[in-house]
């Protein structure tokens, strides 16, 4: 089945918005534009909400949040249970994010990373499958253990 993909930004992630999309449509992906749809000014906790909702209804996909640094937008989505947001910076941290956190969203500053360093990323993190074993069980303890406080050992 089609990987499907949902995004999201703030104003200070939208500029690249358009690139990112051509990314992962060129990838084969489906994306979802979820706004907003101009540049001005908005609160990037609300369209973190939105692509972390849309991500956990629609069970397999992932999403991408961008903001200026990718940092603010990373922490508010991580409030939504069931969602591992990376912020990530490179090659590296996108593929090891799926690897070991089987994370969901990827966030990134478009003050931060440029349009090579993005496509690389999309790329690493669409196409790592999660490694599971250890990994699932520190996974579980990050949604049981942190989120609903229960001590997991
Ligand atoms: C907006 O100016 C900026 O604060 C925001 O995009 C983000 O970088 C916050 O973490």
């Amino acid at each position: 089945m089609k990987k499907r993909f949902y995004i999201a930004t703030d104003h200070a992630g939208f500029a690249v918005k358009a690139f990112v999309k051509e990314t992962v449509e060129a990838l084969g992906y489906e994306i979802i534009d979820l706004g907003p749809e101009s540049d001005d000014r908005v609160d990037y906790p609300d369209y973190a909400k939105k692509c972390a909702e849309a991500v956990l209804k629609d069970e397999g996909s992932f999403g991408i949040l961008i903001c200026g640094t990718g940092i603010g937008i990373s922490i508010a989505a991580n409030k939504v249970p069931g969602i591992r947001a990376a912020l990530c910076h490179d090659h590296y941290t996108a593929m090891m994010t799926r690897l070991h956190n089987d994370a969901n969203i990827l966030c990134f500053g478009e003050r931060v990373v440029g349009k090579g360093v993005i496509a690389d990323m999309i790329k690493a993190f669409a196409e790592t499958e999660f490694e599971g074993g250890r990994h699932a069980t520190r996974v579980a303890k990050i949604e049981y253990g942190c989120s609903y406080g229960a001590d997991l050992g």
